[in-house]
């Protein structure tokens, strides 16, 4: 609606791959371009929170850039959609420490993630006296900074993956447990929005998921890849020895990648409408001819033109006017955020009597 406001962060990795982009980021393009005039949006590139594990300087500056000019690549407009770095907007630090005041051990203790980065089962019980002395603050208390995050622009819906829910919910709980002990409305309940995208799987290995932290570049599409790129690696992928066309992805995870993917490009083979078919659908339109080999090559077809222009427009945000073209895109979204946490601050500071 008019006064609706999305947020969502996406950490620095640099250059997406398309399960970033299918199961993300083209979701952010989509809000952007059917928001109607008056709503406003948030992207923000989460460097604090990539900091909660170990990062090589150098090499953080730069994937936060690849990430910038990413966004901006696929559509993001900085006209309609303010995109900046979290470090940029010290609000976020600062409303996540009044929050970390009214927010409860016990509850951040259940939460899963940092269980999974410390290899612990989600269920186990938390802080014991071993687990308490390797585990670093900062992650433990990361769900208040993204409490913070959301909070501090006042958002109202909050696109998030199934495993960002539980931290959806606990930024609810940051909210009632800081209006309640202050008396004060001024926090929003943000809302969730889950999208439904499937997980697009390795091209080497279908049963792991695309990943930025495999080491194999082949097994991932970057959506700055051109065409020459991307064929050769839909024709690298790993799939079966049966040559031809089913939908099974049980048996056949290489298969159903590729039919998933399609089904992302909005491929409708044979299918009438156009747009839309399922995966099932689409392996129906595939005769008892047909190879995997047409298969792979209608599959980077479908990835050329959806990626369309993005490689290109990658590139010029990067270097327009010597680097400083991005420098500009980068500082506007920063005064835009900073302009937004501002008056939640404000209003923060006046109820707790700061
Ligand atoms: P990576 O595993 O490459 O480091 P992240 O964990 O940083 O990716 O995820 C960033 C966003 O992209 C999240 O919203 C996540 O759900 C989505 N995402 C990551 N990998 C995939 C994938 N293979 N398929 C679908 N969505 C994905
Ligand atoms: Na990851």
């Amino acid at each position: 609606t008019n006064d609706s406001v999305v947020f969502s962060g996406i950490q620095p990795t640099g250059v997406p791959h398309i399960g970033n982009y299918f199961g993300a980021l083209r979701q952010w393009k989509r809000m952007q371009d059917a928001a109607p005039a008056g709503a406003k949006l948030f992207f923000c590139i989460v460097d604090w929170h990539a900091i909660t594990m170990p990062q090589d300087a150098h090499i953080l500056r730069q994937k936060k850039a690849e990430m910038f000019a990413a966004l901006m690549a696929i559509g993001l407009d900085p006209k309609r959609s303010t995109i900046f770095y979290q470090s940029e907007v010290r609000a976020h630090t600062e409303l996540m420490w009044i929050l970390s005041c009214t927010a409860s051990m016990g509850y951040l203790n259940r939460m899963t993630q940092w269980k999974s980065k410390m290899h612990l089962d989600d269920d186990a019980k938390g802080l014991d006296h071993d687990v308490a002395q390797r585990l670093k603050l900062g992650l433990f208390s990361y769900p208040v900074l993204q409490a913070a995050d959301i909070l501090v622009h006042r958002a109202t819906h909050v696109p998030v993956g199934e495993d960002q829910k539980q931290h959806l919910e606990f930024s609810r709980e940051c909210v009632s447990n800081f209006n309640h002990t202050y008396n004060t409305k001024c926090l929003v309940f943000p809302q969730t929005i889950t999208t439904s995208s499937p997980r697009i799987m390795s091209l080497r290995h279908p049963n792991r998921k695309m990943s930025k932290s495999s080491p194999v570049e082949s097994s991932r599409i970057d959506i700055t890849n051109r065409h020459r790129e991307i064929q050769s690696r839909i024709m690298g992928a790993a799939t079966d020895s049966m040559n031809r066309v089913t939908w099974d992805p049980e048996n056949r995870p290489g298969v159903a990648n590729l039919l998933s993917i399609l089904a992302q490009c909005g491929y409708s083979g044979s299918a009438a409408g156009g747009g839309g078919a399922s995966e099932a659908e689409i392996a129906a339109g595939f005769g008892p001819n047909d190879t995997l080999k047409d298969l792979k090559m209608m599959t980077a077809d479908a990835l050329r033109l959806e990626l369309e222009g993005v490689p290109d427009r990658y590139h010029e945000v990067l270097t327009s006017k010597g680097g400083k073209y991005i420098q500009e895109l980068q500082d506007h979204g920063a005064d835009r955020a900073h302009a937004s946490a501002k008056e939640t601050m404000r209003m923060v500071r006046d109820a707790v009597g700061l």
